[in-house]
């Protein structure tokens, strides 16, 4: 038991240092927010805490989106690491599913997760996207990537590719129906759907608000 703490404190002390200083979204903060969420839902719903908490914690650790598209080299990242500290393979193959199925590609795209520890983190991610924080997450990403916050002759797109999905340069208020508005009907765990609930709710309403002022209704 004690090895585990310690590949956990290990592994969060490395991705603190990873992430210092990003500030598209996906900072250490998000990490953060994502191990201590999904150590709640492993918890509620019986999963290996071990593997959700290195899941979480390494799951954002090369992102497809900011090495050119490929999306191979976080998993090989996460193992070249847990091989490090000394992690059994068993562990190490559970967590390297993990990072490469986590991912979220396009509305028409179907990413499902085969353990219970990964539906745990890949909910805590996407519950990570929605609500208050997620909403500040989007706009600040399309910041990042000189987007407007909004237009509105440029209707969303629903992209049934990976690769189509991963072009798109939309503005940020179609995001939230390209993929945030669609976060809530594919949560994995019951406890990932009931916070799912409420934070759709809430974006509704921000939405509404913002759609409304936009044209000086509100
Ligand atoms: P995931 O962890 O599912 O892969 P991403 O890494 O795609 O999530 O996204 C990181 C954050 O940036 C999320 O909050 C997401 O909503 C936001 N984001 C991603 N793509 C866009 C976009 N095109 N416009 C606005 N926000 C985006
Ligand atoms: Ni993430």
């Amino acid at each position: 038991m004690a090895s585990h703490d310690e590949w956990i404190e290990k592994t969060r002390d490395h991705v603190e240092h990873l992430f210092e200083g990003e500030g598209s979204g996906h900072d250490y903060q998000h990490i953060y927010r994502v191990w201590k969420m999904s150590q709640r839902i492993a918890e509620d719903e019986g999963a290996n805490k071990t593997v959700a908490e290195l899941g979480a914690l390494l799951h954002d650790i090369a992102d497809w989106k900011f090495h050119d598209g490929d999306d191979t080299i976080g998993p090989k990242k996460a193992e070249e690491w847990l091989h490090q500290i000394g992690a059994d393979q068993p562990t190490i193959d559970k967590v390297k599913d993990i990072v490469a199925t986590i991912s979220y590609k396009g509305a028409g795209v179907d990413t499902p997760m085969s353990s219970l520890e990964g539906k745990a983190v890949q909910d805590a991610d996407r519950l990570d996207a929605i609500g208050a924080v997620g909403i500040g997450r989007a706009f600040s990403y399309g910041g990042n990537k000189n987007r407007l916050m909004y237009h509105p002759d440029e209707p969303p797109v629903m992209h049934d590719s990976f690769e189509a999905y991963k072009k798109n340069k939309g503005h940020t208020v179609n995001h939230f129906y390209e993929k945030l508005l669609l976060l809530k009907d594919r949560m994995n765990t019951e406890t990932g759907k009931k916070i799912a609930e409420e934070r759709h709710r809430f974006m509704e309403e921000y939405l509404d608000r913002f759609l409304k002022e936009w044209d000086g209704h509100a």
